[in-house]
């Protein structure tokens, strides 16, 4: 594998696999240009050329040409190599030999599902009470069910399997796809087909519906060596670019939902598996835009996912809304059934999601009487301490003092409710790491391997990885290299300082967690203390 990575990088210039996504412009031997992040003010994305290699200074986050790839498409090493091979010309299957064992199976797999979203569109063409269903019943075209690769699945138990046996699949091979159930028959049948496609563009696995009111409605692909359910966005491949373009993404709760959507011309919709979101989906379109519109019922599922995404939103830096005007229905695809044009409207339109949670609590509770008034602030307190930026936050917490005829202060003085409601886990992401430390670290590291002698008064740890070595020289070369000794000198010292106060801080946040642990035990807890106090001191 590294010898294709080697070949591939020989190959492809950084500034042309980044110069897909933003623009560069010439700066000195480097080119420059805006975050894909959109974090910056002022262009601070460095690209070096000759060393093949990008930092994003706003983001601080840098590497070589495969990272810049899973980072802005939010995809893994493997897809991203796949990715930069195709572009490259190089045939990763010249290099395979040191290929895993998992990656055979899951290349067989993918192989398989490919076949199997054939057979399944060849199904539908044949089968006119589908069609029906299909084109009538759903209201879908020939476009969208053929961008979407919409098929059918027969009712005989066994259609599936003994083609693709025949096409030389053992069922070992077509267990891992997912495509079998517990008995070794074929686990859908009698459904509309719609695939899962996956960032690159192939088929991991299929959310199938029946086509009465039988139950289950849905079945879908169960966790495989391909198919990740808290990974997987429905809709992502096809919605990529307009996200990008028009800067937003429309997060709604059904699969059918997206399609829908996408038919109507919003084509900045995708699905997480209905209310359940994860992190790493939000992380994942968190690389595309920060602009993320929910599209989910206004019921308590709704709800609850929302709160939950803003917890998550707050830690990733995302502006999050809620399209919430359904004219009556029940969720987009009937929406645009009875008019798309309100469904574009409402995309354009979303409140911001604090405000509309607050809103909703408002609507269920009575603020008239004391009891609600109680639920209220302990709901709205929540909510409010999931909020990152101090600005935001005030302006919220006057809005709820407001709201409830209260001061600022009398609110700030209610303790957050340990309540059954409060049972979110504390959200750790890379993000929320100790962000200013990495900065601060990366810098001084910079200075002490490329600023000559002066760099020797630091002391750091030197990173192995060659890549970071190459980004390390190109910060050095954009923040320090014009700086004269007494310069240089000078942001050595204030930078250690900074860092040093910044360790220390974290390790009292983590000592402070650590004496919460064992507050009913007396001695640890005044150990701790006291180890904090030592820090603090300096
Ligand atoms: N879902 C599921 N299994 C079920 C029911 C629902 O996986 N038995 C998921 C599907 O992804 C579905 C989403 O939850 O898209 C929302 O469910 P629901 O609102 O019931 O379905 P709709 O999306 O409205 O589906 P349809 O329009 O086809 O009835
Ligand atoms: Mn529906």
């Amino acid at each position: 594998m590294n010898d294709a990575k080697e070949e591939i990088k020989s190959r492809l210039a950084v500034e042309d696999v980044v110069g897909e996504y933003i623009e560069l412009k010439r700066a000195g031997r480097n080119l420059k240009g805006r975050s894909p992040w959109g974090v910056d003010k002022t262009p601070s994305f460095m690209v070096s050329p000759e060393k093949g290699i990008w930092h994003d200074f706003s983001a601080n986050k840098g590497g070589d040409i495969f990272t810049f790839v899973m980072e802005v498409e939010g995809i893994s090493f493997r897809e991203a190599i796949e990715k930069l091979a195709a572009k490259a010309g190089v045939e990763l299957k010249k290099y395979g030999n040191s290929d895993t064992k998992i990656a055979k199976k899951k290349t067989r797999a993918r192989e398989a599902l490919e076949l199997a979203t054939k057979f399944y569109q060849v199904c539908l063409t044949k089968n006119p009470p589908v069609l029906d269903y299909v084109f009538y019943k759903r209201n879908l075209n020939k476009n969208t069910v053929k961008e979407f690769r919409i098929g059918y699945s027969p009712k005989d138990g066994q259609a599936l399997k003994n083609f693709l046996t025949k096409k030389g699949y053992t069922e070992n091979e077509l267990e891992t796809a997912g495509l079998l159930n517990r008995f070794k028959g074929d686990l859908f049948r009698g459904r509309m087909m719609v695939p899962f496609i996956n960032t690159d563009g192939s088929v991991i696995g299929y959310t199938a519906r029946v086509l009465d009111k039988s139950e289950p409605k849905y079945l879908n692909t169960p966790e495989t060596l391909l198919f990740n359910k808290s990974r997987y966005i429905f809709g992502y491949y096809q919605a990529k670019e307009a996200i990008r373009r028009d800067g937003y993404v429309v997060i709604v709760e059904g699969n059918m939902d997206v399609i829908s959507s996408h038919q109507a011309g919003v084509k900045q919709a995708v699905a997480t598996s209905g209310t359940a979101m994860t992190e790493q989906h939000l992380k994942i379109l968190s690389h595309l835009t920060q602009d993320v519109r929910l599209a989910y019922d206004g019921d308590e599922a709704g709800i609850k996912a929302t709160e939950r995404a803003i917890n998550l939103a707050g830690n990733l830096g995302i502006d999050l809304s809620v399209i919430s005007d359904y004219h009556g229905t029940k969720d987009p695809d009937e929406l645009i059934q009875k008019d798309k044009s309100l469904w574009k409207k409402a995309v354009e339109n979303p409140k911001p999601a604090v405000d509309w949670l607050l809103d909703k609590y408002e609507e269920n509770l009575n603020l008239n009487s004391a009891k609600g008034k109680k639920e209220y602030s302990d709901v709205a307190i929540r909510l409010i301490s999931y909020l990152k930026d101090p600005v935001i936050k005030k302006h919220y917490e006057q809005i709820v003092a407001k709201r409830l005829d209260v001061t600022v202060e009398d609110l700030k003085s209610k303790k957050l409710p340990s309540s059954p409601t409060h049972r979110l886990k504390p959200v750790t992401t890379e993000f929320e790491k100790p962000e200013r430390i990495k900065i601060l670290e990366d810098s001084l590291l910079s200075v002490m391997l490329f600023g000559g002698e002066i760099g020797s008064k630091i002391n750091l740890e030197v990173p192995e990885d060659e890549t970071k070595l190459d980004e390390l020289s190109l910060i050095f070369e954009t923040k320090f290299k014009n700086f004269n000794k007494e310069k240089l000198e000078k942001a050595i010292k204030e930078m250690l300082a900074e860092y040093n106060r910044e360790l220390s801080r974290l390790k009292i946040e983590e000592l402070s967690k650590k004496a919460e642990e064992y507050e009913d035990d007396e001695e640890k807890f005044n150990d701790i203390m006291r180890e904090i106090e030592k820090l603090q001191k300096g």
